[in-house]
Formats: C-alpha cells, structure tokens, sequence
C-alpha cells in the first residue's frame, strides 16, 4: 500500500512505540569490557587517550569486576602490564604475571558470576613491542610466537579463565592452543578467535594503554590490510576449522561490512571489538562539545549489533548496561 494508506512514522511517533519496533538492542549481557592490570601500579592509573578506562592493580580490577557484573556486563577480558619486559616476551606466561594473579583474585572474588576472558598475545610483554619473537629482518616468527601463546594460555587456564582469546593473527595459533589446551585437561577452556584482525589505526590509545608501542616496524605482515573484505572469509574460515568457538572481527566500526558478512556465512558465535581508537575519537569530539558522546557510543554500539555482532567488546559496557545516554 503507498502514500498515504502506508504512513512509516506511524510506529515512530512515541518512545514507547519505538522501543517496541527496536530491531536491534544492547543487552548488557552480550557486552565485554577490556581491563588493564600491571604490576606494580597503585590502584587504578588513568589513561589520557581514553577517559574513563585506566590500568588497575589487582585489588581495583576486582572492584571494576564486580561493578560490571553487576550491572549484568557479560563479561570482562584482561590485558596485563609486567614489571619487566625481554624480547621473548616470557613475562606473557609467568604464572605470577599480571594476568594470572588477577584472574585467580578475580575468581575468588566474583566466582561464575563473572565470564572471565584472557587476550593471548605477545606484544604487551616483548621489550620491542611486537606479538612475539622477531627474524633479523625485524618480522614476527609465525611458529615461535605460536609456541608462545600455547604457553600463554596454559598459564591462563591455569589461572581459570573461562575464555581464551588470540589476537595475534599468527597462522595455526588457534589449532595449536586448541591442542595444548586440551592436552593439558582444559577441554573446557573456550576459544574467541580475533580472526579477522586488522592492521588499523584505530589501535592508538590501546598502545599506551597496554604499553606495546611497537620499537620500530608495524604489524602489516600478519595483521588483514584493511583493504580486504573477502580475505576475512578465509581467515575466519580457517578459525573456525581450527576449533574456535568464537569468531571475532576487529576493529568494528569501519568493518560493519566484514561483520556482517561473517554473520551471513558462520554459524559461530560473532564478536566484534569496538577498539580503543574508536572509543576515543568519540570522547573527544564529545569533549569539545561537536557531538553528544553517550548518545553517539550508543549508536555506534547499536550498529555494530545491528551489522550482525552477538557480543561487542567495547570500553563503555559499563555505561552502556547502565543506559548512561539512552
Ligand atoms: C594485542 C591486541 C591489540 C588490541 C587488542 N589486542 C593491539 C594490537 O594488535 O596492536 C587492540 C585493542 C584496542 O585498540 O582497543 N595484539
């Protein structure tokens, strides 16, 4: 029926209509929110390119824990910090590591409430910065860092994270901690796949934050060019051969389209990461009063789901579960 029989504001016209026509929503429970834990710090230290996100000893990474589940946040991922970094990268699977000590408090603390994810990747604890052991020519050795993660995320399942999660974008890594995993007894130890990771600008902020400034280099020869949509079908593709449970696409703003893809093409489970750059533009360009900056996260949260994400990793689930700006 056209115009004027069909009137489209019909189901527009108050909040209450359009909450019950909402196609899409943000439940708390699909969101995950990244923590930062170091050694050695005091308390929670701010991050200057993402307000509102610092990085926590253990204690306050507990406290935040606790105040996204209640607010019913689906979950939390850890990055850690070490004292000390060497070109190996061993700080990654020292069991009195950041990540490690901080998961074993947080399930104390917060049991199977809380669904606890580790990243697994080498850059936070190699003294270059890079996701794991370099040639000479100064590139990432596929096999060895592999090794390293397998390592890595033993020492996170040990810790009794419910989740582990490889954003290293080396061939192989999933199939290999698949392997070690269960080998080790942690057949029940989930997998989330970064899959389809790209080399992208948009990891600013995250690089003071986790402190992985590269010394040199970029991490194009195994990170996606962004120019690439079908490549993230292999990629993904070969994930989910190799046993994730999961599958991730990073960053997610400016892939909406990859997302969505995925979506079309898996039936896994499809995460996507809102990443630190695209939460920071976004404060501050709300700081300087250009837009409304909770009504902009939101919408942008909005349409990573409505591009097909089951969960978004993202820095404002907590004000997202609260319905700060909606
Ligand atoms: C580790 C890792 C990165 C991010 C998540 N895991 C950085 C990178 O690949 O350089 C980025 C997250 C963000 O920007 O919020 N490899």
């Amino acid at each position: 029926m056209p115009f004027p029989e069909s009137r489209l504001r019909r189901l527009r016209r108050t909040p209450a209509l359009r909450r019950a026509f909402a196609e899409t929503r943000i439940d708390p429970a699909q969101l995950v929110l990244p923590v930062f834990v170091k050694d050695g710090v005091q308390g929670a230290q701010p991050i200057g390119s993402m307000p509102g996100v610092a990085q926590h000893d253990v204690a306050s990474a507990v406290d935040l824990a606790r105040q996204a589940v209640d607010v019913g946040v689906g979950g939390i991922i850890l990055f850690g910090i070490p004292a000390t970094k060497d070109a190996q990268g061993s700080g990654g699977w020292d069991p009195q590591g950041p990540v490690p000590r901080a998961a074993r408090a947080l399930r104390e603390a917060l049991g199977d409430d809380l669904v606890l994810w580790a990243d697994v990747c080498q850059c936070e604890y190699t003294d270059h910065g890079h996701c794991g052991p370099l040639d000479a020519r100064g590139q990432v050795v596929n096999d060895a860092a592999v090794e390293a993660y397998v390592r890595d995320a033993l020492a996170y399942a040990d810790a009794g994270v419910d989740v582990v999660a490889p954003s290293g974008m080396m061939d192989g890594q999933v199939a290999a901690i698949r392997a070690g995993l269960d080998a080790k007894g942690f057949e029940e130890v989930a997998l989330v796949a970064y899959a389809a990771k790209y080399a992208s600008a948009f990891y600013g902020p995250f690089r003071e934050a986790a402190e992985s400034t590269m010394q040199g280099g970029d991490r194009a020869s195994h990170q996606m060019d962004p120019a690439n949509r079908r490549e993230a079908m292999l990629e993904l593709a070969a994930d989910a051969d190799e046993g994730a449970d999961v599958l991730m696409v990073k960053p997610a703003l400016a892939y909406l389209d990859v997302i969505a893809d995925a979506r079309e093409v898996f039936d896994l489970p499809i995460a996507a990461y809102q990443v630190s750059g695209e939460y920071a533009m976004l404060h501050a360009a709300a700081e300087r009063g250009w837009i409304d900056g909770p009504r902009a996260m939101r919408e942008a949260v909005t349409s990573i789901r409505r591009a097909g994400a089951d969960l978004v990793l993202t820095y404002a689930a907590i004000e997202l579960a609260t319905g700060a700006g909606a």
